[in-house]
């Protein structure tokens, strides 16, 4: 047992990450491991609705792990798991189904942007919040660290976890975002956030080449002294100060101050990408395995507890 606060975050395996996910959701699980009882885990169920091509699932979870384990996730610090090990994320899920109501999900933003743009929405999708909703609450998480874009779904969970206390007793505990004002949203290469789905990432894990394509692709034509684009994504990686000088000292030669940056990235990413190429397959099924095993213990507990709540188990 520990005294310390949990917390939990999930990414879901939809993609190679990119600086965007790395700053402003991933670096904070290793930044925070020592200090929280922290739990991540790799959100295939999430990804279901993006992913269905089996052999792609499971190569793109397999890779999110290494990705973790490469940037600093410690093992002993950190439980890390895939939801789909864990059955009670979706058993937990379908009841919170039954305590929402329609029109309170169709406020999600996932959702109204969808309708918006008159695409096809699967239940899942429609459904994703309550998942969300279980996953953290599942663990009593206090903690929650997201980037902008999810702040949303925390609230659902916080929500959540009131309405099934208000009906059936104080169960769950409420979860908070924590999100760093700083590294909410992480630019891409148009300026606008970074996201897989608008194609302006710069690959977390790339090669020195990709990672100096992305660079290069940049959007400059601010017409003004700094490349603002640039500069937003360089604070990350240096102070303020030490740009000052640098960007002085190359007003409007936009290639040496993105050749900078392409050589800043990939210092922070070369001890990373070499740890990564270290990991075999066997740590990584070690480290779910292990991980899988912690994280049941306490879903179990607590989705026994719900069960008696709800008056489908005996006290
Ligand atoms: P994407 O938008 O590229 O599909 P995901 O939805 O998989 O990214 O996000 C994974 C995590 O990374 C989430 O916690 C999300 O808030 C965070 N994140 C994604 N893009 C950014 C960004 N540009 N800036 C800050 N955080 C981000
Ligand atoms: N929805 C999150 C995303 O798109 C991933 C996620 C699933 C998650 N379950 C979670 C994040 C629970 C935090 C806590 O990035």
């Amino acid at each position: 047992m520990t005294d310390k606060k949990r917390l939990i975050s999930g990414v879901k395996p939809t993609g190679r990450p990119h600086l965007g996910n790395y700053f402003g959701a991933m670096k904070q699980f290793v930044d925070l491991q020592s200090e929280y009882d922290t739990f991540v885990f790799i959100a295939d169920y999430h990804a279901l609705n993006f992913i269905q091509d089996a052999s792609e699932m499971r190569k793109l979870s397999r890779e999110l792990v290494l990705d973790y384990m490469a940037i600093g996730l410690d093992q002993k610090k950190c439980t890390l798991f895939k939801q789909s090990d864990i059955q009670e994320h979706t058993e937990l899920a379908w009841i919170f189904d039954t305590i929402t109501t329609m029109p309170y999900l169709m406020r999600a933003h996932a959702y109204k942007d969808a309708e918006a743009k008159d695409k096809e929405i699967s239940v899942g999708t429609f459904n994703y919040p309550m998942l969300m909703a279980a996953d953290i609450l599942l663990y009593d998480a206090e903690v929650v660290p997201v980037g902008h874009d999810q702040k949303q779904h925390i609230e659902y969970a916080r929500d959540t976890a009131e309405k099934f206390n208000r009906i059936f007793g104080d169960t769950f505990t409420l979860p908070e975002a924590l999100i760093l004002e700083d590294v909410a949203t992480v630019p891409g290469t148009d300026g606008q956030k970074m996201s897989k789905s608008y194609k302006n990432t710069i690959p977390l894990f790339g090669t020195n080449a990709e990672i100096t394509d992305a660079v290069m692709s940049i959007v400059t034509d601010s017409g003004g002294e700094r490349p603002e684009h640039v500069y937003a994504i360089h604070k990350l990686f240096r102070s303020e100060d030490e740009l000052k000088d640098l960007y002085a000292a190359n007003v409007r030669n936009y290639k040496a101050l993105k050749e900078a940056l392409a050589g800043d990235i990939e210092k922070m990413v070369a001890p990373m990408r070499e740890r990564r190429a270290s990991i075999s397959d066997a740590e990584v099924c070690e480290v779910l395995q292990e991980g899988g095993e912690r994280a049941k213990e306490i879903a179990s507990t607590k989705m026994r507890e719900v069960k008696e709540k709800i008056g489908v188990m005996e006290s």
